[in-house]
Formats: structure tokens, sequence, C-alpha cells
């Protein structure tokens, strides 16, 4: 994939206004691409993209005709939309909570829906970059997942996200389509207002005295900087070896909850009392930590430390 003014390519990112896929939007943007962005706003925001710079197209990824006709006018298409709501009830798990209650709109964004901008794509002969979830693992013995660990979700969010991978895997054997599925891990950075960097944030502006989480402490992630997750979404779309594969997107390094806190109260200078409730979300497991060997052996390499991405999410939080 590459770009220059005479002959600039079309891309199209659904889910474009949201927070990863708006940071991408502007990474294609630099890169000097032709940026169409079809997303229904229902937890994006406009605000996210730079207008000027891009063809918005506010509509659903289950509208068939919208798709065929905006996929037919692209080279490539960056699949990321995907029903997320915008509260802030859900706290840490946002997403795997939200799933528990409307399964069906799970199922009818997160794989049919995948499915209709898969199957144009299939039609019109266009490559298909998929962001999947980590939460296709669910619950492993693992200690780093690879791509080839069992696949067993534990939420109907990660049970959408590998029915949608199934659908991408089979179209490329069935009919040649280029495509390639990535494994996001736990992404944060600034322009997210979710998840449990997030949801810490906001207790401590509530009360910096005392913070109560749900868990244990011990559960183990792996944070991945917005930027990164950007940088490896480009290298796939680029590379002519991702074609075809299945990649796990994380840093290879896990951080238990309680570490998390506490980098985060260091950083902002404060020492709150912390507890955890002992029990978790339906569907939260223990340990999701990926092996990036995969995606290591083909070039790409994850920059940001922890700290630093800490660093420009707390900034980012306090300016907004
Ligand atoms: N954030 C993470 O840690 C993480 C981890 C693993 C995978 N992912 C995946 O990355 C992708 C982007 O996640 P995000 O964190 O940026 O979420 P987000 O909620 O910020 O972005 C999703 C976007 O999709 C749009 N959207 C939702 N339903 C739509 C529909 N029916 N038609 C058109 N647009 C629709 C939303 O308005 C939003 O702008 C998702 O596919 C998500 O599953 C994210």
């Amino acid at each position: 994939m590459s770009s220059n003014s005479k002959d600039k390519r079309k891309v199209l990112v659904t889910g474009g206004a949201g927070f990863i896929g708006s940071h991408l939007v502007m990474k294609l943007i630099n890169e000097g691409f032709n940026v169409t962005i079809l997303d229904n706003l229902s937890s994006g925001d406009k605000d996210n993209i730079p207008n000027k710079y891009v063809n918005f197209v506010n509509g659903d990824i289950r509208d068939i005709d919208l798709v065929n006709k905006l996929v037919k006018k692209s080279d490539l298409v960056f699949h990321l939309a995907e029903y997320i709501p915008q509260t802030r009830n859900y706290g840490a798990g946002h997403v795997i909570k939200y799933s528990f209650e409307r399964p069906l709109l799970e199922f009818d964004i997160g794989c049919r829906g995948t499915l209709i901008v898969l199957d144009k794509c299939r039609e019109h002969e266009k490559k298909f970059v998929y962001t999947s979830s980590a939460a296709v693992y669910g619950e492993s013995r693992r200690a780093f997942l690879s791509e080839d660990s069992p696949t067993v979700p534990s939420s109907p969010y990660g049970a959408s996200k590998l029915c949608a991978e199934t659908y991408v895997k089979l179209y490329s054997q069935l009919y040649g389509m280029s495509s390639t599925i990535l494994r996001l891990f736990n992404v944060y950075g600034p322009r997210q207002n979710k998840y449990i960097m997030y949801d810490v944030l906001r207790k401590i502006a509530k009360n910096p005295r005392k913070i109560e989480l749900l868990g244990s402490g011990q559960e183990e992630r792996d944070f991945i900087f917005v930027n990164d997750i950007v940088d490896a979404i480009f290298f796939a779309a680029n590379n002519q070896k991702c074609n075809k594969e299945i990649i796990n997107v994380g840093t290879g390094i896990a951080t238990s909850t309680k570490e998390l806190i506490g980098l985060i109260i260091e950083m902002l200078g404060i020492s709150p009392d912390v507890t955890f409730a002992q029990t978790s979300w339906k569907g939260d497991v223990k340990k999701l930590v990926a092996d990036i060997g995969k995606i290591r052996k083909m070039g790409f390499e994850p920059k940001y430390l922890l700290t630093d991405g800490l660093r420009e999410l707390i900034n980012w939080y306090k300016k907004n």
C-alpha cells in the first residue's frame, strides 16, 4: 500500500470516528491517502476527526446498498466498526459487560455487520483488514497467547468477534480474498473514554483518597498504546506477509491491575486507599497477554513503554 499525489489510494475506514479509528484515519491522512469514513456515531464522535481532510459518511455497516457503494469506490477497507455503547456506566470491562445485556445486537453488528462489509469486499475484490480482539481467546491457562492458542470466548462480544473471524478466514480460502485479521489486546490512549484506565482516572477525579475496583488486582493484561496499534494496522495492510494471516497485536508484557493502579497513582503523585471487591463481572478473565512472536518475526515492534503511553493518556484526560 503506497500513496503519491498522482495516484492517491482510496481507503474506507468503518468505525473511523471512534477511538482507534480516528487515530488510524489521522495516520492515513498523514501518509497521503484519500480517506472515507463510514460511522453511525453510536459511540464515535465527529470531533475526533479532521473534517476537511476526510469524506465522512454517517451510516450503518448493515446498510448493504451504502456499503456496496462505498466499498466499490475504495481500494482497501479497514473494518473497525463495533457497537461499544457511549456510556460511562460500565467502567472496566465495558464492552464485555454490555454484550451480556444485548447479545443479539452484538451479533448483529459484530458478526452480521462484518459479513456485509466482507462480502462487498469479496464482490469488488478489495483487501479487508479486520480488527478482532483478544476476547476470542477467553480464559486460558497459557501464560502468553499465541495465534494458535485455543479460542474459547467467555462473552457474547468474544463469540461475535470469533464468528466474524471465521467468515474472514473462510472467504480467504473460498474466494482467495486478500484479508488480515488483527487480534488487538488492551488498547489505550487519548480519546478513549471507557475501560479500566479511564475508569480509574474518573474515580480519582471524584475522590482522590479512595478507589474501589472490581476484581482481585491480580488480573493481568497486555496494554498497548494506540499509536502502536495504528502502526501495526498500517504495517499489516502494507505487508504481503500479513495477507490471509491472523496476527496478535500487543506488547507481550503482562501488567496486573494492581501494578497499573500503582503506576497511575505514582504518576499523579497521590496515595489513595485502593480496594478490590474480590469479585468481578461475568466474562472477566484472569489473564490476557499476547505472544507477539509472529508479528515481531514479520518485522513489527511496538515502541511505547506503558509509562510513556500513560503520561499521554493522563495529559489528555486532564485537558478534557
Ligand atoms: N479498544 C480496545 O482495547 C480494543 C481491543 C480489541 C479490539 N478492539 C476493536 O477495535 C475496534 C475499534 O474499537 P474502539 O475501541 O476504537 O471502539 P469505539 O467504540 O471507539 O469505535 C467504534 C466505532 O464504530 C462505530 N459504529 C458502531 N456501530 C456501528 C455501525 N453499526 N455502523 C457504523 N459504525 C458503527 C461507532 O460509532 C464508533 O465510532 C473494534 O472493532 C473493537 O472491537 C478494540
